[in-house]
């Protein structure tokens, strides 16, 4: 094993939320750093969005990554997340975006 990517409610009490009531699908990952800089992270996500978008179609996934963490901003644009909103929270800045199978109409 190299990594894990989840796919989890998001708590709603929680800062950043797209569904009114909270509850959002929201994308995790973590691989070891010897794994990095290969495109797994890239590949296995990519590949669980696929499955996302087939087994909820149309519902929105979420993600969640600190600003300061570079690799996983790189990772979080190439995969299709577009910003909703910054907040503080762990004693740092927090990235918060917002992923959907469903182009955008109009
Ligand atoms: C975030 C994380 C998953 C990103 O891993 P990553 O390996 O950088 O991500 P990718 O799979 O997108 O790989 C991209 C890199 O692979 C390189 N690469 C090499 N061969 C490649 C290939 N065949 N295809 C695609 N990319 C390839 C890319 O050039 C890029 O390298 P660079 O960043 O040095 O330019 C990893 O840093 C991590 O697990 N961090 C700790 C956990 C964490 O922070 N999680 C987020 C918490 S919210």
């Amino acid at each position: 094993m190299i990594g894990s990517i989840t796919l989890d409610r998001r708590d709603a009490e929680r800062p950043g939320h797209v569904r009114p009531d909270g509850g959002d699908a929201e994308l995790g990952y973590m691989f070891l750093p010897e794994a990095w800089g290969c495109g797994y992270a890239a590949e296995a996500c990519a590949a669980a969005l696929d499955w996302f978008a087939d087994a909820l179609p149309s519902e929105p996934v979420v993600l969640c990554t600190q600003t300061a963490n570079s690799r996983s901003m790189r990772l979080a644009a190439k995969l299709g997340f577009t910003e909703v909103e910054r907040f503080e929270e762990w004693g740092s800045e927090q990235w918060f975006g917002v992923w959907s199978s469903v182009t955008p109409s109009g």
